[in-house]
């Protein structure tokens, strides 16, 4: 059986948590989108790890899978490898032969496009996410495999790095350097496919899972960001260039879309919003100067910056890999319902109650008031009763941005001794946030699996385990 995991919101739910707790129980976790962009920190044996590319379980002496669907940088992908191995660790990492190259290039060029699209920029991780994917979709990628054969190396690399360096020198009016280079760039990922050759590292992913699975060994599958920033269901153009939602965990992993229906998809929530980068957020509290659209810190509203600096210091709400803060907001009902159909769960996983804790109310944005002039493209959009507010995300981001969040509130909940609470069970999560989860999980008529306490793994209060 597998388990998916997918984040229901905008990345940085805690997806790292669960996979982990989770991922005890599994043989091999293999992740099946994105790249280096995405960040985790994994806490073992008292020890803290952060980690953009490795899958978590590899820590933990699980097999790590890098999928077809993955986008991966070489030089990030030995430097945590060694990094791990320096700690005395010896994680198992294999990488698809499908899976795309984040060559230099794609690095550079996504510093110089994002400068260059001003307000539509996505405030990308810099990582080189989506040239890599544009390629992979221009069909003029390199793929792991290529790394193993010199002959297609060469190749592919005089066929796309000229268009490259035009692209940089004469489109944009950069200089560039040794990172639009051939021989450079042939000599140095030759060298990575020697690497990766000598470990044995590479694998035919679909076919490698399939047979751990017929095996009877139990695969996680993980998502890196969340379903608000999929390319296809997020607010586009404010998203990653991959598909997190549990349809990217069949086609990321060359796993049939019956083996990943037959498993268990578990939603991760956080208690509250939080986004890295641009674009609208109608439940946001305060602002995020560079982030969010528009903000004048000397109009915003002191409570609610108040409010939000407290969410964002008590959640630790700063980048993973950029160390940028976060932008921090209510819980969006409407984006949890799009992302419950959108990704099929069967189960939830809710974070970071504890960070909520001792604050007089919480709220949540349960639906949307709209803007009439939108609604047309509304039609078929789940309302309330009365037909008047959305209770589904609607499909272009310029109409989200115009719907305005219809609050719910509900009373706060004592901070309390949540390791305790996470020995204890269910039952001893405060009333108050009890009836803030059930309503939750009301709404997206899918069942609690988990909810976070703490940052550690073992601050989980566990209601379900997925293959028990
Ligand atoms: P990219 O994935 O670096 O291209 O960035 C595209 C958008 O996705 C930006 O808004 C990023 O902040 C966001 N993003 C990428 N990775 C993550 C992540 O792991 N967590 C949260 N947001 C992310």
């Amino acid at each position: 059986m597998t388990v998916t995991i997918v984040g229901a919101q905008l990345g940085d739910e805690g997806k790292g948590g669960v996979v982990d707790l989770y991922g005890d129980t599994a043989d091999v976790v293999a992740r099946y989108q994105g790249g280096d962009n995405a960040g985790h920190t994994v806490v073992h044996d008292g020890e803290e790890y952060k980690l953009s590319l490795v899958p978590s379980g590899a820590v933990r002496g699980k097999v790590g899978v890098l999928g077809n669907g993955c986008v991966v940088n070489p030089e990030t992908l030995f430097e945590e490898i060694d990094a791990l191995r320096e700690r005395g660790l010896d994680p198992d990492v294999r990488v698809a032969e499908r899976a795309h190259v984040i060559l230099p290039y794609h690095r550079a060029l996504d510093g110089i496009e994002e400068e260059e699209k001003d307000d539509l920029a996505a405030g990308t991780t810099g990582r080189g996410i989506g040239p890599t994917y544009e390629d992979k979709a221009g069909r003029r990628g390199v793929r792991i495999g290529d790394l193993l054969d010199p002959e297609a190396l060469r190749d592919r690399l005089e066929y796309v790095v000229p268009q490259k360096k035009a692209l940089a020198e004469e489109v944009f009016g950069k200089e560039t350097g040794e990172a639009f280079d051939i021989d450079h760039l042939y000599d140095t990922y030759r060298e990575f496919g020697e690497r990766l050759a000598e470990e044995d590292m590479t694998v035919d992913c679909g076919t490698f899972l399939q047979e751990r699975i017929d095996a009877d060994e139990s695969v996680m599958l993980e998502g890196a960001q969340g379903t608000s920033i999929d390319i296809d269901h997020g607010i586009y153009p404010y998203v990653t260039s991959s598909n997190p939602t549990a349809g990217g965990a069949t086609v990321g992993t060359g796993l049939g879309p019956t083996v990943v229906g037959q498993g268990e998809v578990i939603g991760i929530i956080k208690a509250y919003l939080s986004r890295v980068g641009t674009g609208p957020l109608p439940t946001e509290l305060g602002g995020v100067e560079g982030q969010t659209p528009d903000y004048d810190p000397a109009e915003a509203s002191a409570d609610e910056e108040e409010l939000a600096t407290y969410i964002r210091d008590e959640g630790g709400e700063y980048g993973t890999v950029t160390g940028r803060p976060r932008r921090v907001g209510w819980l969006d009902m409407p984006m949890l319902r799009h992302a419950a159909r959108a990704n099929g769960f069967t189960g939830l996983a809710i974070n970071h109650i504890d960070v909520l804790a001792g604050l007089d109310e919480v709220k949540v944005g349960h639906s949307y008031e709209f803007d009439t002039a939108d609604s047309a493209s509304h039609q078929n959009a789940a309302r309330s009763d009365d037909g008047d507010e959305l209770l589904t995300m609607p499909p272009t981001t310029e109409q989200w941005g115009r719907c305005e969040a219809t609050f719910k509130a509900f009373d706060g909940w004592e901070d309390v001794d949540w390791a305790a609470v996470a020995e204890e069970g269910y039952d001893a999560i405060p009333e108050n946030a009890r009836t803030y989860l059930e309503y939750v999980s009301d709404e997206l008529e899918t069942p609690i699996y988990a909810v976070g306490v703490g940052p550690g793994r073992e601050e989980t209060v566990i209601v379900e385990t997925p293959d028990e």
